[in-house]
């Protein structure tokens, strides 16, 4: 989506006028047939609701459409501007308009919120057809173009700010697209390597041998079985103070989760190339705050495996050393991404230090039985770090809902042959899996566990996106580094 801006309307502007309307404040010059085709519609300017009319203005033919942005002073307000953006681009992305004009001079939004509808305009169209190759023209996304006129001062340089965002958001959903036989641990690093490039981002990336040197048995234990070699990769960002300790999102990467020998069921297997969104998150997130040139201390690490059956594989039963010295009783080789964790988050805090430390997984189908895919579960020990990310999640839309942690749920996890079991009991499955993690987080340091299992993926269009790869966590973690890190 390509964004301009201009003064005023001409000649040029595009036959499709958008504009942006409060809840209950439509503009005061609607045409008598605009406002009283409003009130016959029941339009009052809801969040993503739209009017659409058609009016002659000198000479030319415009599709005028009003677009709700719900009330001005409600919370969350810049995600109710994202989906206003985002509504627009669902009626008109493929409509055959190629073009729209954005008219903001009703003064309603200052730059910040009109960068917010261009976000949402931006992430809603966009769309993985990559390997369609036999799309219809009548199917094929053809907005490509917007204009915006008579933006508040400030808009262009709030939309460089934002837009760098929204590419955070794209790489994250174009590696949860693509398929396992492509996005391996290995492609990944390339892929976003290439992205990164640069952006001043520094990358370090761990083969399996200095892995193995450094005793990541539970991560490597997971790889065992699989054709694909497994890496770590790190992404850094340093753009604060140099004296400042840094923060650490680190993300489950599972290219592919098959279960290993505790083979999953074939219904939906397919789903399971998307198990590296929290990887994917961490990934596009890293590529936001370089490209936006983030004034924080931010390090994003990505275990990457791939979990397979196989003659080498790591059977139930198994017990493995992780780097942290801690045993593991492997009961059931499905819960593969805490093993992953475990030694990635340990690294991470022997490495950096960090002043947080938070990780994001599609850990648990649990947690998608618990808040569906509406909110992604949050697991904590620290309330000033679990407070600011759920501010973080209700303004950037990424929202979070926080779970509990204690010593009840821990127990569950107690072997009688090794340190811990990697599995607990039937119930609280969810909170068990954040208890295992806990164990690997070293006294003292801020953490948190964001279980996005049932976030990372649509199986229908939301607000600012279409089925697929949701981009799920970039603009959450983007958030929690303006507003905490920089603010
Ligand atoms: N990747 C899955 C969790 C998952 C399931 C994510 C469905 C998204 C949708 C994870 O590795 C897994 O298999 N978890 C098991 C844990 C169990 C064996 C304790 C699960 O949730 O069934
Ligand atoms: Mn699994
Ligand atoms: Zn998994």
């Amino acid at each position: 989506m390509q964004i301009t801006f201009a003064a005023s309307a001409d000649s040029s502007t595009p036959r499709l006028v958008a504009r942006i309307v409060d809840q209950e404040a439509l503009p005061a010059d609607l045409s008598r047939s605009d406002s009283e085709g409003a009130a016959a519609a029941r339009f009052t300017g809801k969040t993503g609701q739209l009017f659409e009319s058609f009016a002659e203005r000198d000479g030319r033919v415009v599709r005028q459409v009003l677009v709700g942005a719900g009330k001005a002073d409600a919370e969350g307000r810049r995600a109710a501007l994202e989906k206003a953006g985002a509504a627009l681009a669902s009626r008109y992305m493929a409509s055959g308009e190629k073009a729209l004009a954005l008219d903001v001079s009703g003064g309603n939004l200052d730059a910040a919120e009109v960068a917010a509808v261009l976000t949402g305009l931006r992430l809603r169209t966009w769309r993985y057809d990559r390997y369609r190759t036999k799309l219809k023209d009548e199917q094929k996304v053809t907005l490509a173009e917007a204009v915006v006129i008579a933006a508040p001062e400030g808009t262009p340089a709030a939309w460089e700010v934002e837009q760098a965002v929204a590419a955070g958001v794209e790489l994250t959903r174009e590696l949860v697209a693509e398929p396992a036989n492509v996005i391996y641990p290995e492609s990944f690093v390339e892929r976003v390597s290439e992205r990164l490039e640069g952006t001043g981002a520094e990358i370090v990336v761990l083969d399996e041998k200095q892995m193995r040197e450094l005793g990541m048995g539970a991560l490597l234990g997971v790889s065992q079985g699989s054709a694909r070699d497994a890496r770590l990769l790190c992404i850094k960002w340093m753009g604060g103070e140099s004296s400042a300790a840094p923060t650490v999102f680190v993300g489950k990467g599972v290219t592919f989760d098959t279960g290993g020998i505790s083979l999953k069921p074939p219904a939906g297997m397919e789903d399971m190339k998307w198990d590296m969104g929290g990887a994917g998150a961490v990934a596009g997130a890293m590529l936001a705050l370089a490209g936006r040139k983030a004034k924080a201390n931010v390090i994003g690490v990505c275990g990457l495996v791939e979990n397979m059956p196989d003659g080498n594989a790591m059977r139930p039963g198994d017990i493995v050393t992780t780097m942290s010295g801690q045993t593991v009783e492997v009961i059931n080789t499905d819960a593969e991404g805490r093993l992953v964790l475990c030694d990635a988050l340990w690294w991470a805090q022997k490495e950096f230090k960090p002043a947080a430390i938070v990780d994001l997984a599609t850990l648990t189908g649990a947690m998608v039985v618990a808040l569906g895919h509406e909110n992604a579960g949050m697991f904590s020990n620290d309330d000033k770090l679990a407070d600011n990310l759920i501010k973080a999640g209700k303004e950037s839309g990424d929202k979070l809902w926080r779970f509990p942690l204690s010593a009840e749920y821990d127990k569950l996890l107690d072997s009688p042959i090794a340190d811990m079991k990697n599995v607990g009991p039937r119930y609280a499955g969810s909170i068990t899996a954040a208890q295992y993690l806990q164990r690997f987080i070293v006294e003292g340091t801020a953490w948190a566990h964001l279980d996005i299992a049932g976030m990372a993926w649509a199986d229908k269009a939301g607000a600012t996106w279409g089925k697929g790869a949701t981009g799920f966590g970039v603009r959450l973690i983007d958030r929690y580094v303006r507003d905490v890190l920089e603010g």
